[in-house]
């Protein structure tokens, strides 16, 4: 079958290189892509906004399979649209796609379905939410509800950094999807992703893995789209998962199928892991972006498979394997990031690949025929090994044989676990 996949970030390159090595796939076709996607497909200039191009394209080139692969194609209802035109798409609805694009309103889906999340408050003016601080306690933990490209949480350690973001995020700050605006009660733990793949009725697993959301070492710095990840996440042993599945997971695709928006696709949960057990912090209506990176590296499974019986509503009974080591991956970014990246760096990317590693690209260009950065997360340097140690020097291996002189990225990815395999493998003391 013929496949159009839409995006071009690392998240898309690795889901173009498993769906390129797919039996099922005969062309595929990306939108807009990058130059590591067109290592692997046929990039094409149609707006994934113009919903009536995408269609005429589908149907001019015999797609028989969308893969819609960032979330604000997704909020805006494109899923819908192709749906509407008989095409099969690997997306939720936008009335689904809302358990990501409101946060008001995954909150209350979760109150009404109880599942285990923060305790929260939604309010619609400054003075409203001014009035629920006192319902709360210092760290204060303020959501602009709608899509705001990862920035829209501000944990605030006083009252008075508080109220200065509620100003803000009232003020403007975020646009529009800080018209309303969520405070949450702070949970404390450990947090891990963890996948789920589902046609609206049937649910699949689909894996687990961490990521490194502050820009520095050890966990500093602003949050990021994210600047690493690696999978399987230990943290979240096959009993939690189950419980995620059984208390987070399955309540939520019944539920919105229930309501009539009944969910396909991928769901991403972001999970704190309490000491009550694993709480949600979020959906995402789309694959992570690394973890999707990690998680396609140690895929066996057939993608299109996978992601068609999604879209036909024929998931019941498929299995999904994957290869039982580590995958680490190691973003590259650029100076700047995650303020203003410098665009246009050269980048050699040696014989980074050598060993084994794979080199996803993300915010990358051709400028007269040489790669350079062009965007904030340039590069996604992943690799694989018996341990995260392992798939740790062996992804940075590959990242040190990388020429990037305006970028960078951080050193330590995987450190809680590399701490944790240590401690294992230490003799004990009396
Ligand atoms: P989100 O965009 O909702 O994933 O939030 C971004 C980050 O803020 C999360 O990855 C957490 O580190 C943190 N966070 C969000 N909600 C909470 C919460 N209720 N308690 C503690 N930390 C949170
Ligand atoms: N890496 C976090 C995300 O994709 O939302």
């Amino acid at each position: 079958m013929n496949i159009l996949l839409l995006g071009s970030g690392g998240r898309e390159h690795a889901l173009s290189w498993k769906l390129r090595g797919s039996l099922q796939c005969d062309r595929l076709y990306a939108a807009p892509g990058n130059p590591g996607i067109a290592e692997e497909a046929e990039l094409v200039a149609i707006e994934a906004t113009d919903h009536d191009s995408v269609i005429a394209f589908c149907r001019e080139h015999d797609i028989g399979l969308v893969v819609i692969g960032p979330e604000a194609p997704l909020v805006d209802g494109l899923s819908d649209s192709l749906r509407g035109a008989g095409l099969p798409v690997f997306g939720p609805s936008q009335a689904a796609a809302q358990l990501e694009g409101s946060k008001g309103f995954t909150k209350d889906l979760c109150a009404r379905a109880g599942i285990p999340t923060a305790g929260y408050v939604r309010t619609a003016s400054l003075e409203d939410a001014r009035a629920a601080l006192a319902r709360f306690a210092a760290p204060y933990v303020l959501k602009a509800d709608g899509l705001a490209a990862g920035k829209g949480v501000v944990i605030a350690e006083t009252l008075a950094e508080a109220e200065a973001a509620l100003a803000d995020m009232f003020g403007g700050g975020f646009g529009s999807a800080g018209a309303e605006v969520v405070i949450e009660e702070f949970m404390q733990g450990e947090e891990a992703s963890f996948f789920a793949l589902t046609d609206g009725t049937a649910i699949v697993p689909f894996g687990s893995a961490q990521d490194h959301k502050r820009v520095g070492d050890g966990d500093v710095g602003p949050n990021t789209g994210g600047m690493g990840a690696y999978s399987p996440a230990p943290v979240l042993t096959p009993e939690l998962q189950a419980q995620v599945m059984a208390e987070i997971i399955e309540p939520t695709v019944r539920t919105m199928r229930e309501d009539g928006n009944p969910y396909s696709g991928v769901l991403f949960a972001g999970l704190m892991l309490t000491a009550d057990g694993p709480k949600l912090i979020e959906y995402n209506a789309r694959f992570g972006d690394p973890e999707c990176q990690v998680l396609m590296m140690r895929l066996e499974s057939d993608l299109v498979d996978i992601m068609f019986a999604c879209a036909q509503g024929a998931l019941a009974g498929m299995e999904t394997q994957f290869r039982p080591q580590t995958a680490l991956t190691v973003v590259m970014a650029a100076r700047g990031y995650p303020g203003t990246p410098e665009k246009g760096g050269g980048i050699a990317l040696g014989e980074a690949e050598a060993a084994g590693a794979k080199v996803f690209h993300a915010g990358t260009a051709l400028a007269d025929g040489a790669l350079v950065s062009n965007g904030g997360r340039v590069l996604n340097v992943t690799a694989t090994g018996a341990s995260v140690t392992e798939a740790q020097a062996r992804a940075y291996a590959a990242v040190d044989a990388i020429t990037f002189p305006s970028g960078f990225c951080r050193r330590d990815i995987g450190w809680r676990e590399v701490a944790r395999e240590a401690m294992a493998k230490r003799p004990l003391q009396n």
